[in-house]
């Protein structure tokens, strides 16, 4: 996808792409032009103003999880959403995190060290730690988190139309969110999901629809994005073991490491749709109303005009403004989270595994080929 990109930039850098019905989606590819449309308000997200009535409608209880998550809405709903739960995710809340995440990179890494040979560094490792520190944020009962993992998959991998148990699945989901909604009505604790529940209640912040998007959007967001993050970054310095050999010499260097991670191999490859709200110009190109329009984050941050060698990876770059959690209103909710865990995971995993270097005699790993995520499907590791 990168030389794709690149072409772009140079080429034609907002690109566009006619459908059979007309409507015109629009790729937008340089580092400027994506932080513009992410900052501004006439790119909006809620479509159902251009197109509604689908034959879909019977499915409302599911569609209704989407339209509402916080991700998916725009002003003054999306403030209203947001502010709820903002305070649960600054930095200096996550930072009191810091002792459990240690503990669970600690406690996977000692389940590591007693395996023999090859492992998939996702599986063991970068998948459990994000989905046990978010479980444990929001007070999911830790035997119920393998279910999310498909779950979870399946709503990702929905965006691409690659999941046929879709229905199924989120189904499921919604039907298990009832079940600890309920139980956690009668037993409340400390957790997230006991807070806004109790917020529902009283009515005033959010409703039920809104609830379980929120609960979902939480789940997922905080999902397979971390995941990436963590094997992306590993990946990039396996490939570069000159950048390896120096942040395991001086780990001063995790935090612009982690970030150069988010930069290089960025886990989410496009922001989620914006939409045009009217017909309008953008740099030299005509946009209509209804008009779909996609950010490259990906190529954002490789555009050689924004970042000195964009296509090195240099673990020591110090002005880095990456755009890998999107910018403006929708700026990632939980990139202090993902930023902690990020560092936290890399560097215990060097210091327990000072030889770790990708498993011999196996293919390369390989990026999948899901439209809006970059991450790898496997990442085989000797310790
Ligand atoms: C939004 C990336 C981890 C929660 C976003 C957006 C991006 C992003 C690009 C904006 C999408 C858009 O504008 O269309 C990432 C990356 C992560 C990560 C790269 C990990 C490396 C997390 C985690 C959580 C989280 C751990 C929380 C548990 C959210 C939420 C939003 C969001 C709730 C919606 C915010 C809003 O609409 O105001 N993320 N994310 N993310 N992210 Fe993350």
């Amino acid at each position: 996808a990168y030389p794709f990109y690149e072409k772009l930039r140079q080429q034609d850098p907002i690109f566009a792409m006619s459908h059979e019905n007309g409507q015109t989606s629009w790729i937008v590819t340089k580092y400027d032009h994506v932080k513009e449309v992410l900052k501004k308000s006439s790119f909006i997200k809620d479509q159902s103003k251009f197109f509604s009535g689908s034959s879909d409608e019977e499915q409302s209880k599911i569609l209704s999880v989407f339209r509402n998550m916080m991700l998916d809405v725009d002003p003054p709903d999306h403030t209203r959403l947001r502010k709820l739960v903002q305070p649960y995710f600054n930095p200096k809340t996550i930072k009191n995190l810091e002792p459990r995440i240690a503990e669970i990179a600690d406690e996977l890494l000692l389940k590591m060290k007693e395996k023999k040979g090859p492992i998939d560094l996702i599986n063991d490792y970068a998948f459990p730690l994000p989905i046990i520190v978010i479980s444990e944020l929001l007070g999911v009962p830790s035997e119920d988190r393998d279910k999310f993992r498909k779950w979870s998959n399946t709503i990702v991998a929905a965006v691409d139309n690659l999941a046929n148990t879709f229905e199924e699945d989120v189904t499921a989901f919604i039907e298990y969110l009832t079940y600890l909604f309920e139980e956690r009505k009668d037993n409340p604790g400390d957790d997230l999901i006991s807070k806004l529940i109790q917020a529902e209640e009283e009515g005033e912040q959010l409703n039920k629809d809104e609830l379980y998007s929120m609960i979902v959007l939480l789940i997922i967001a905080g999902h397979e994005t971390t995941v990436n993050l963590i094997a992306n970054t590993m990946f990039a310095l396996f490939e570069h073991p000159d950048q390896l050999e120096k942040l395991k010499e001086d780990f001063s260097f995790i935090e612009t490491a982690v970030e150069e991670g988010l930069r290089y191999y960025s886990p989410v490859d496009f922001s989620t749709a914006r939409w045009a709200e009217e017909d309008l110009e953008f740099h030299g190109k005509t946009f209509r109303r209804g008009d779909l329009v996609l950010a490259s984050l990906s190529s954002a941050n490789r555009d050689e005009e924004k970042f000195n060698k964009a296509g090195d990876f240099d673990i020591t770059r110090e002005n880095n403004p990456h755009v890998a959690f999107g910018f403006g209103i929708h700026f990632c909710l939980g990139a202090p989270l993902a930023r902690l865990e990020g560092k936290i995971a890399i560097e215990k995993l060097l210091i327990a595994f000072p030889d770790i270097h990708l498993a011999e005699n196996t293919s390369p790993p390989q990026f999948r080929q899901v439209f809006l995520l970059r991450g790898l499907g496997v990442l085989e590791v000797e310790l």
